[in-house]
């Protein structure tokens, strides 16, 4: 009987097309951890976890990614204690605050993904000042997922286009995927290639359920605040090795 062929083989080069992914979304996950690791309180991660947010924008910029989406704040989160709710609002404000005119000089366009209501005027005006002042740039895309849930998104969507059909502006036939997916936040942004997840954790908590449909997944092992180029580089060239068929199968060579 011949040896059984392992997949990583059958799905080698030369079917590989080594890309650079357009879109890569990040779960920036584990600042609590490496906080606790080192006895420090929790919102030393959260504090820590910045400073890897400002590591991994430039890394991206410089690694040619068009689209960076991180998770910064899910619509759960909201469960965890008043205090760091507080740290990590103030986190986004001083980030935006510090960070948005150096994004802006350097070509990036900001977009916020995420229920602005239930936030605060101050942190909903930042966010609003930070997309409007990097509307016409054409560099990076970084897409701040913040008080973001997907099921919440994809509800509101049902909800607008039933409200739609309701009214007789749209008929059931014409809902389709790109009709559902134009009602979505991410409407004209290209679907995540590739979703890192740092911590160990393999999960999606809520991120982009939609979107990721074909997305390629890369677990990371290591804390969000331990996170750098080279883990990013890493994570790229992992993705370059997969194969994605998108349900159809691999183009291979003549005999
Ligand atoms: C990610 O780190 C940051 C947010 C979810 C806002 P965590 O705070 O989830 O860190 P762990 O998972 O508890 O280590
Ligand atoms: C996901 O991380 C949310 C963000 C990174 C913002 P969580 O730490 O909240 O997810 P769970 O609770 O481990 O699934
Ligand atoms: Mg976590």
């Amino acid at each position: 009987m011949p040896a059984p062929i392992r997949p990583d083989e059958a799905g080698a080069a030369p079917c590989d097309p080594a890309h650079v992914p357009v879109h890569v979304g990040i779960i920036m996950d584990g600042n609590g951890r490496w906080a606790t690791a080192r006895r420090l309180p929790r919102v030393e991660g959260h504090r820590r976890g910045v400073e890897a947010l400002r590591r991994c924008v430039r890394a991206a910029r410089e690694l040619g990614i068009r689209y960076l989406t991180i998770y910064s704040f899910s619509s759960e989160n909201w469960t965890r204690p008043h205090h760091e709710i507080a740290e990590l609002m103030g986190l986004l404000k001083l980030f935006v605050r510090r960070d948005l005119a150096e994004l802006r000089a350097a070509n990036v366009r900001i977009r916020v993904i995420g229920a602005r209501a239930g936030l605060g005027k101050d942190i909903a005006a930042l966010l609003d000042e930070a997309e409007a002042l990097t509307a016409a740039n054409t560099g990076l895309t970084l897409v701040v997922a913040f008080n973001y849930g997907a099921r919440q998104e994809i509800t509101a969507a049902a909800a607008s286009i039933a409200a739609d059909v309701a009214q007789g502006l749209l008929k059931p036939e014409d809902v389709d995927e790109d009709l559902l997916s134009s009602r979505l936040e991410t409407a004209g942004i290209p679907d995540p290639d590739l979703i890192i997840r740092t911590s160990g954790e393999q999960r999606l908590s809520n991120f982009l359920l939609w979107q990721a449909a074909y997305a390629e997944f890369v677990f990371l092992p290591l804390f969000w605040p331990d996170f750098d180029k080279d883990a990013l580089r890493g994570a790229l060239e992992e993705y370059a090795r997969r194969d994605r068929r998108f349900g159809g199968v691999m183009p291979c060579p003549a005999p």
